[in-house]
């Protein structure tokens, strides 16, 4: 009998918005089996976005037993990402659900936020996130007032890792995403859950990104969970983004900007969220967050109007004609985030003609998310103090050619594309690594960087500068029509 170590196989669980992706990953060999589950979330009137808790769960066990199945080989440990800030209620003793899963893009407790918003400073302060329904605690609090008080209100990891393992957790990252946690203790804040009227709860343990959680028989043989990680600082992770300064964007259901801070927090006046990159042996290191909310999201509401088929025709659509055709779209489908969390705007379409085309429509959605991406990297420069020299970049929608040639003209900087398709994963291949052999270096555990493909500008600043004026001025104008 060989012991596991962190040489051996490791099961990676990648548990997204729209879908759980499993991969079985060896180091010698890199990706030796792999497997998916949609996830389908509900759109409905005003601005909630639900999902089926039940559905979360068969997705990553079916992803898991699918890659295992693939792979053949036993694995050594199972690493878990997750999707953040998507919150349910459920039963600590049966594990039952209580409630759907109120998904991160919901904008219901937007009520709860406009009541808390006299501390809103001393709660940025406090946890590095400003007041917005995307959180975590607002959607506990609305919950508890609405929909019961019964069981236990958490993230969906602290759900998942419960049935996996019986253990009762949530690693320090995702923790961060709540606005409880104190963002320099990382610990539960008091005065935050008092704030939240959530003093009385029973929260998960706040866990390292890497160790034994437990042992999980949910994909069929005995494995121990040794790595926990929500997902953005997963794929920040993957892409080596590990010194202060270096940035990632990762282009899912939303769009997440990352950039690296070291060992301590930063707190930027640009809007920008201030949070944990993950714990490791009880140290935290830090990441400045910006969001845009609908990505594939708005990839998907333009495909469900039929003016495209999917996301694999945003380039030949696209390149049919050569400009947005005077078209600019503000894609705030689920609002406006970093850095002006304005959750309650919705979105723009503006200067259409009987000449707009399908085409026309594609490439003023590739210019709309290139923007707000270039937005929060100015931020990022502004709080970091010093520009940035290119922009690290994952996740499903970095195949299209046009959307990152669009993202590299309007940056004005080099937009280099992961050779990792699945960077979430491995980030969380990385920490189940580390959690199996603490002596490893958590930058021996990650693939050397390598970017697939490297999209470097092709219009000068001027021309950067005006497009990016004109989507500004779109922004400006949808914030001037809707005052908070
Ligand atoms: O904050 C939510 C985000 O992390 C979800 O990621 O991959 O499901 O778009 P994804």
């Amino acid at each position: 009998y060989e012991r596991p170590t962190a040489r051996h196989p490791v099961l990676a669980v990648d548990q997204g918005t729209s879908g759980t992706k499993a991969l079985v990953v060896c180091p010698e060999r890199g990706v030796i089996g792999s497997g998916a589950a949609a996830v389908r979330p509900r759109y409905l009137p005003g601005g909630l976005v639900e999902a089926d808790p039940a559905e979360l769960l068969s997705s990553v066990l079916d992803a898991g037993r699918q890659a295992l199945a693939d792979a053949g080989e036993p694995v050594a440990a199972v690493g878990l990402a997750n999707q953040g800030e998507t919150v349910l209620a459920w039963d600590p003793h049966s594990g039952e659900p209580l409630t759907r899963a109120l998904v991160w893009q919901d904008r219901r407790a937007a009520t709860i936020c406009n009541e808390l918003a006299p501390h809103a400073q001393e709660l940025k302060k406090l946890t590095g996130l400003p007041l917005d329904p995307y959180f975590a605690a607002p959607k506990m609090a609305w919950i508890r007032r609405h929909l019961t008080r019964q069981g236990v209100v958490t993230t969906s990891d602290a759900w998942l890792i419960h049935h996996l393992t019986g253990a009762f957790v949530t690693d320090a990252a995702t923790a961060g995403r709540t606005q409880l946690l104190d963002l320099d203790d990382v610990t539960w804040s008091p005065r935050a859950l008092d704030l939240y009227g959530l003093a009385e709860e029973r929260l998960p343990a706040v866990v390292d990104a890497a160790g034994p959680v437990g042992t999980t028989t949910a994909f069929g043989p005995e494995i121990p969970l040794t790595g926990l990680l929500v997902d953005q600082q997963a794929a920040l992770l993957a892409q080596d983004v590990t010194e202060p300064g270096s940035a990632k964007c990762t282009y899912g259901t939303g769009a997440f900007l990352l950039a690296q801070t070291g060992a301590r927090p930063r707190r930027g006046d640009s809007g920008l969220v201030s949070c944990v990159a993950w714990r490791l042996d009880g140290k935290s290191s830090y990441c400045l967050d910006g969001q845009v909310y609908t990505v594939a999201s708005a990839v998907r509401w333009l495909t469900d109007l039929g003016v495209i088929g999917g996301a694999e025709d945003i380039d030949p659509v696209g390149s049919a004609v050569p400009d947005a055709g005077g078209v600019t779209f503000v894609p705030a489908l689920a609002g406006l985030a970093a850095p002006w969390w304005r959750g309650d705007l919705r979105g723009s379409l503006t200067g259409l003609g009987l000449d707009t085309t399908a085409g026309h429509l594609v490439r003023a959605l590739c210019e709309g998310i290139a923007a707000q991406v270039t937005s929060l990297a100015d931020a990022v420069a502004a709080d970091l103090g010093e520009p940035l020299r290119s922009l690290r970049v994952d996740g499903g929608l970095t195949r299209s050619a046009l959307l990152m040639q669009t993202q590299a003209d309007l940056l004005q900087l080099p937009v280099e594309v992961s050779a990792l398709p699945d960077a979430t994963a491995l980030g969380a291949e990385a920490v189940a690594r580390v959690g199996l052999d603490p002596g490893l270096a958590l930058t021996d555990a990650i693939p050397a960087w390598r970017p697939a493909a490297v999209y470097e500008p092709r219009i000068g600043a001027d021309e950067a500068a005006e497009r990016l004026a004109g989507f500004r001025s779109a922004v400006t104008a949808l914030l001037e029509r809707t005052p908070s």
